[in-house]
């Protein structure tokens, strides 16, 4: 396995595992299993052991893109050893990623790096967080965003393994 990919929210029911659901699609699409890996976490324990939520599951049906047997789990300090890239969906998340694997101290650029927000991924909306369907009920919209910010990952992630040339 060559790139690890860990995307983050707060109930890992619903931005988050939509992300990992939809970018191990792509994934697969590109013939690249074997190269990298996918999951996501999140930063609150209200729903461990749940099943995405019902509006990423319907989205997620509608795409043909599985969500079986995923499940809701913590982001762990270890996480940060394993994951190349750790993906949050907005940046109260960000906040707590970064609390989390370096306390109160700075992280060094060097150690900042695997770590950004999902919208990052896509500069040209102009928008710093993913809205959280869990209050805005807003799942297709959330769909379109992580279905894009999902293909210029996979291009990123390509560009670093010299998968292009
Ligand atoms: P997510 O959405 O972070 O995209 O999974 C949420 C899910 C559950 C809660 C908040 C946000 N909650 O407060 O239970």
């Amino acid at each position: 396995m060559k790139a690890r990919i860990l995307f983050v929210c707060l109930g890992n029911i619903c931005r988050s595992p939509m992300a990992e659901a939809v970018m191990r699609h792509q994934v697969e699409q590109a013939k690249l299993t074997d190269q990298i890996m996918v999951d996501s976490a999140g930063t609150g324990d209200w729903h461990l052991g749940h099943p995405p939520h019902e509006g990423t599951r319907d989205q997620l049906d509608q795409h043909q893109i599985s969500h079986q047997g995923m499940k809701a789990r913590l982001v762990t300090p270890d996480d940060y050893n394993t994951f190349d890239y750790i993906v949050c969906m907005d940046t109260n998340n960000l906040r707590d990623v970064r609390k989390l694997f370096f306390g109160e101290g700075k992280a060094t650029a060097e150690e900042s790096k695997r770590l950004f927000t999902f919208m990052e991924l896509l500069p040209a909306k102009g928008i710093a967080d993913v809205p959280d369907p869990y209050y805005e009920n807003n799942f297709p919209f959330v769909y379109e965003l992580v279905d894009s910010g999902c293909k210029e990952l996979l291009k990123r992630v390509k560009a670093d393994l010299k998968l292009n040339e």
